[in-house]
């Protein structure tokens, strides 16, 4: 069927932080009306005036097909959670915490349909132990984002043990017409599959910094110039079939025993954070900031984040089909 003739549900997000403000505008750019609820008091007015900054920046990137007045007219910002009780799909986007997030899900649970699916962005705590928290399981999971939301392609859909697969994989073909590329994870494990990337590269450049063989500044460089060529394009398994998988083979069995495989967090981050140092958020980290410098900064990343998107929509996988044999593995 073709997705634009699908009417779009209600959405409700729960949670307007940096990223619950961010998926409102992505829901809304994508055609699709928002209850948004403010859970804690005084928050209303503040993520009203985010919203807002973010709808005119993402109108300003030309993401916006029907203009920002429509997304504001589909837009509900609330604090009560009776008002979710239309909503098909509920995002919780509230901070890191386990109880805070048990203590949410009970209202919203009050509020919807027990066939309402819930979600939640956590980006660590393990699907199958907040599924626990709500009284029909099958119909919760995770839906990971990418900051800004409504500028990026990724969208993780992540089940728990008691995830039905198939509300699952409506959520995915959901995604895809809220313009993502969604990816599935049908079992639950830690740090889902970006993070547990990310994480591999974070622990090997931080020790082979802490070793003192290279900069941090050159591992980030190292980084960038490499993987930042091609990765907007290619993942890493379409980028060996470019490389020679012979190659790849030969430096498989030179490398692998070669790598940091260590538990313990390095010393450098544990002192950072004991010293309360935010990164650019409050000046300070693993690298320092300027009040001048941090301004450039993000406006870099925000003219980043619209070049990027623009640039990702002209090789999209639509035309670049993913054909792939899954056999092997
Ligand atoms: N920041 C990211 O890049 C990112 C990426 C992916 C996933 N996530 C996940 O998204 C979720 C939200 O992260 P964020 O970065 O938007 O955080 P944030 O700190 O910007 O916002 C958190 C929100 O939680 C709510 N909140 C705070 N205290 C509360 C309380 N006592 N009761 C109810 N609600 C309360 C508020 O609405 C607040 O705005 C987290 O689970 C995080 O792991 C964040």
């Amino acid at each position: 069927m073709d997705n634009r003739q699908i009417k779009p549900i209600q959405v409700g997000v729960v949670g307007l932080g940096l990223m619950g403000s961010s998926i409102v505008v992505s829901l809304l750019a994508s055609g699709y009306p928002v209850i948004a609820l403010a859970p804690v008091p005084g928050e209303k007015e503040k993520a009203a005036k985010h919203i807002g900054d973010l709808l005119r920046h993402a109108n300003g990137a030309g993401i916006l097909p029907k203009g920002i007045s429509s997304c504001v007219d589909a837009l509900k910002l609330v604090e009560d959670y009776q008002q979710l009780a239309d909503c098909r799909v509920v995002l919780e986007c509230v901070v890191e915490n386990q109880e805070i997030k048990r203590r949410v899900y009970e209202q919203i649970a009050d509020s919807v349909d027990n066939s309402a699916v819930i979600a939640s962005n956590t980006s660590a705590i393990p699907i199958s132990e907040l599924q626990r928290l709500v009284p029909n399981p099958g119909r919760f999971l995770g839906i990971h984002w990418a900051e800004p939301a409504y500028m990026t392609r990724f969208l993780e859909v992540t089940c728990g043990q008691d995830t039905d697969l198939q509300v699952a994989e409506y959520i995915v073909s959901l995604g895809l017409r809220w313009g993502k590329e969604p990816t599935l994870l049908k079992k639950d494990i830690r740090g889902f599959i970006t993070n547990r990337l990310m994480y591999a590269v974070y622990r090997e450049a931080l020790s082979l910094v802490e070793a003192g063989h290279t900069t941090l500044t050159d591992a980030d460089k190292a980084f960038r110039y490499d993987a930042g060529a091609w990765v907007t394009l290619m993942g890493i398994f379409r980028r060996m079939s470019f490389m020679g998988l012979e190659d790849s083979l030969n430096t498989f069995k030179r490398l692998f025993s070669q790598l940091n495989n260590r538990e313990d967090v390095p010393a450098i981050m544990q002192q950072l954070v004991a010293n309360e140092a935010k990164g650019i958020h409050n000046r300070s980290g693993l690298y320092t900031y300027t009040e001048e410098n941090a301004k450039k900064w993000e406006a870099a990343f925000a003219q980043f984040n619209r070049d990027i998107y623009e640039l990702a929509s002209r090789y999209n996988e639509r035309q670049l089909p993913l054909t792939r044999k899954e056999h092997i593995l």
